[in-house]
């Protein structure tokens, strides 16, 4: 049977991680290694596909939220050390030791459990050690931080390679909060000074942290966002280049006559006569419903609005007199070389946040990466 093509697409551009890899890697310097978040299956761009690129331009590590995401990885053939960043299940240990994952460890029974799995396969599993500065949410507070790491250093088949902490408000442009977390992770590192531990990786920051706190690039930066080539807010301190372009065809076009009522509950009606055009693309695919009567697309050089309800498989638009055609490419995000569409743009449309658009672009929507 032959391949079947929907006429939906995300267009991922390689060329763009690796160019977000390489600037990201000259604005941190030599002394810092970079860790490429490609949780959430890469933010939306596809994990395995979008990691040989990221590697192969300066990328040293990869983190992921689940074991799950990381022995995909693994079964894709990565080798490149990988940080599980998430809360790891009892169930999920031996999973963990035998793929040679690094777990993130912030309570004792864990890694009790963890020592266990690595003894009986023979391993030395490798932990980072996260402390809770203000996060609020994984992570043992700076109180109970020492007396953790002290007993993991004592559990067999156990090394701390790293820990970290992670910002809550790195992308505000007030750093207050920032530099109060900052200073509690400096006192935990303090207290392992004093008892003489040393621990070789210390990390802190993500995309905004890295951008707007150089301070906190320690010995390692954790960037997910800016990877693929998103701002945590309006500053531009880089350039980024977007990775992904969200791409349909028109599907049907009709002349309407003024007063045409348009999708379920008529919530747009034409003031005068003007072309409909239907997409196949709907809020089964992430294109959220609340951009209904709000968003615009890219159809032959001309940005038009989403008319009516965004229904489960299609979208309409109303092109006014545009003249379009069954076929014709249309642009959900990106850009046409004049017009740009942003993931940010639907995200202030939506009251949310860039990472929420690309995450929950579905996996009905095929990625092709170019
Ligand atoms: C612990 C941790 N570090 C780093 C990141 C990457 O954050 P960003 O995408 O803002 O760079 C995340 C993402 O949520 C995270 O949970």
């Amino acid at each position: 049977m032959s391949k079947l093509t929907r006429s939906v697409w995300a267009e991922v551009t390689l060329d763009a991680i690796a160019y977000n890899v390489r600037q990201f890697r000259a604005f941190v310097g030599p002394h810092c290694e970079l860790m490429a978040v490609v949780k959430a299956n890469g933010y939306g761009h596809g994990a395995l596909e979008t990691a040989y690129t990221m590697i192969a331009n300066g990328t040293n590590w990869l983190a992921v939220a689940l074991p799950e995401e990381a022995v995909r990885l693994r079964r894709g053939g990565i080798t490149a050390p990988i940080l599980v960043l998430g809360a790891v299940g009892a169930d999920e240990l031996d999973v963990c030791v035998a793929a040679d994952l690094v777990v993130t460890v912030f309570e004792p029974h864990i890694a009790k459990l963890l020592s266990q799995a690595a003894v009986a396969q023979q391993k030395l599993a490798k932990v980072h050690i996260k402390v809770d500065t203000g996060m609020g949410r994984l992570g043992l507070l700076p109180k109970d931080f020492t007396n953790l790491v002290e007993l993991v250093r004592e559990l067999p088949g156990l090394e701390i390679q790293g820990v970290f902490t992670h910002f809550a408000q790195a992308d505000q442009e007030d750093l207050a909060y920032t530099r109060w977390q900052w200073a509690r992770f400096q006192s935990v590192l303090e207290n392992l000074r004093i008892r003489g531990i040393s621990i070789p990786y210390v990390h802190a920051a993500n995309t905004a942290a890295t951008l707007f706190f150089p301070a906190s690039h320690l010995d390692l930066v954790r960037v997910g966002l800016g990877i693929y080539g998103m701002y945590p807010d309006a500053r531009r301190p880089l350039h980024l280049k977007p990775a992904l372009n969200l791409k349909t065809k028109v599907a049907f076009v009709k002349r309407v006559p003024a007063g045409s009522a348009v999708s379920y509950d008529s919530t747009y009606v034409t003031e005068k006569e003007t072309s409909l055009a239907v997409l196949p693309i709907g809020y089964a695919d992430g294109l959220s419903r609340g951009l209904s009567n709000r968003g615009q697309v890219l159809i032959n050089g001309t940005l038009c609005p989403m008319v009516g309800n965004i229904t489960m498989d299609h979208t309409l638009v109303d092109l006014g007199d545009l003249p379009a055609s069954i076929g014709d490419e249309v642009i959900l995000l990106g850009t046409d070389g004049i017009h740009e569409i942003h993931a940010h743009d639907w995200a202030k449309l939506l009251g949310t946040i860039n990472y929420e658009i690309t995450c929950t672009l579905s996996s009905r929507i095929e990625r092709v990466y170019r």
